[in-house]
């Protein structure tokens, strides 16, 4: 048994989900559908839209034979006040999820808030502080609606700051005084690798009828991010107008910090640098308001510069995170002679070979508790402000037994590996939020769209091939959990 006694009285630990992982219900009470919607998982590249040429716009193309589990995920949208009460169960003190901007705003550009979606959230909300759990909120978990994307193009057309500026302003005046984290886009780091559902963007025109990313150019996207950021320095301002007390974060899928280079060869080193600048950018822009110089070259050499007009560059500088949120999964190693692929937990490139602990096949995510007090570390030596842990987890593919048991012992362990490394990073001088567990109950997977892939403490009876009962099971590590909760991670 670890013994700490670092982490603070009023520490957030928590869980962390995604409305469009979560809630299904992807067409009631007004809901018109958005970018996740069309996919099977955001790493696939095809959309299931379809080029319009007549009209000049994309449009959803559903095939028949393919299950798109998270149009019904686990039925949140009607179950969650069962699954709110067992979170509490295990003590919570703060649940992290989105709210679906296309609940709200189902087109994207409509001049009223749809008032049964807001409902939705109220209820919601009003049930966490119910149950004394702070609401941490992000405003787009990947959930841009699609009519922005397929009739103007998504985030590379500046109109979209303005809808979203119009929807963070009803969300930041209705629930003002309620919520007090807030998160404008999930791992916006992530813009790049996947155009569609972190930018919001697709070819517009399209060149191809078929392919909506494939020949996007790093001008578009660079045009795109820049308008991601315009949004989250609006929202902040509108954030603080509405509330004072409440606070902003730039959201990161940071497993990309944790990149080793593979040996001292200067280019891997160097290369490595480079390989988490692709990720820094946006917390640079976003923490320290404004482009660091290693873009600029870029844009100059490849010819790739976003337009910014008057006025952006004094947003960011005025509209900067008032903390750090990041996802961590795992590490990667850098070699100049390895591709480096980038999933939803992070990168791969080279194999770690001191990394012997591997999460479960097929997944083989390599385990490194370690990284996780890295990337805390370098965050603080960069920018000194508070981070928040706001997702980090384990998938298994799971079944009870015959007495209805899941003993997830590998779940319980990784859980303890990490927050004994919180631990550390805290004693290193890092100042910690919280710590929120992706997927406290068993949700459809962002990357693969499957079922099998389980993070939670709580099992959902609902399986990849769509059946199931939706009936929700404690897992053993439900107990561990919630002993780390109540003893503050005093007894690991
Ligand atoms: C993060 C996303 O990248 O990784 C989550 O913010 C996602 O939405 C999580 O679920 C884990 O990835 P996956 O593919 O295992 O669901």
């Amino acid at each position: 048994m670890t013994e700490t006694h670092v982490f603070p009285e009023n520490f957030l630990w928590g869980g962390a989900v995604a409305a469009n992982q979560i809630e299904g219900a992807w067409l009631e009470d007004g809901k018109l559908p958005n970018v996740t919607d069309t996919l099977v998982g955001i790493m696939n590249q095809h959309p299931s839209i379809s080029w319009n040429e007549s009209q000049g716009i994309w449009e959803l193309d559903l095939p028949d034979d393919i299950t798109f589990l998270s149009h019904e995920a686990v039925d949140f949208y009607h179950r969650f006040e069962e699954d709110i009460k067992m979170m509490s169960e295990m003590g919570f003190k703060a649940f992290r999820t989105s709210i679906s901007w296309g609940r709200i705003f189902p087109r994207g550009d409509e001049e009223e808030a749809n008032e049964a979606g807001l409902a939705f959230y109220d209820h919601l909300i009003d049930t966490l502080l119910k149950y004394d759990m702070e609401p941490v909120i992000t405003l787009s978990h990947y959930e841009t609606p699609l009519a922005l994307v397929a009739e103007y193009g998504g985030w590379q057309d500046r109109r979209l700051v303005e809808f979203f500026d119009r929807y963070s302003t009803v969300i930041f005046n209705r629930y003002k005084g309620k919520v007090k984290y807030w998160m404008t886009f999930n791992e916006i780091n992530n813009a790049f690798r996947m155009p569609y559902a972190a930018a919001g963007i697709v070819k517009f025109p399209a060149t191809d009828p078929k392919e909506p990313i494939a020949t996007l150019t790093k001008k578009e996207i660079f045009q795109a991010v820049h308008h991601l950021f315009i949004a989250s320095a609006l929202a902040t301002k509108r954030m603080q107008e509405a509330d004072s007390d409440a606070l902003m974060g730039v959201m990161c899928s940071f497993s990309s910090l944790a990149t080793y280079p593979v040996d001292c060869n200067p280019e891997n080193v160097f290369g490595a640098l480079e390989f988490k600048r692709n990720s820094y950018l946006y917390s640079d822009v976003m923490c320290r308001g404004h482009y660091p110089g290693y873009v600029k070259r870029i844009w100059r050499e490849e010819d790739c510069a976003p337009e910014i007009i008057a006025g952006d560059l004094d947003l960011l500088a005025k509209y900067t995170s008032d903390y750090i949120a990041f996802s961590y999964y795992r590490s990667t190693v850098y070699s100049k002679d390895a591709e480096m692929r980038v999933d939803t937990g992070g990168a791969k490139g080279f194999d770690n070979p001191f990394l012997t602990e591997k999460s479960p096949e097929p997944w083989n995510w390599p385990i490194d508790p370690l990284g996780l007090r890295y990337v805390m570390n370098e965050l603080t030596d960069r920018y000194e402000l508070p981070l928040f842990i706001v997702e980090n987890g384990l998938g298994i593919d799971e079944t009870p037994n015959e007495n209805q048991r899941i003993n997830d012992i590998e779940r319980a362990r990784y859980l303890k590996m990490h927050v004994e490394q919180v631990a550390e990073a805290i004693k290193d001088g890092c100042e910690v939020i919280g710590y929120l567990w992706w997927g406290p109950i068993d949700i459809v997977s962002a990357g693969t769209g499957e079922m099998k892939k389980r993070y939670g403490f709580i099992y959902v009876d609902r399986h990849n091939d769509g059946s199931g009962s939706f009936k929700r099971l404690k897992k053993d590590s439900f107990d561990y959990f919630k002993q780390v909760i109540e003893t503050n991670g005093t007894n690991l």
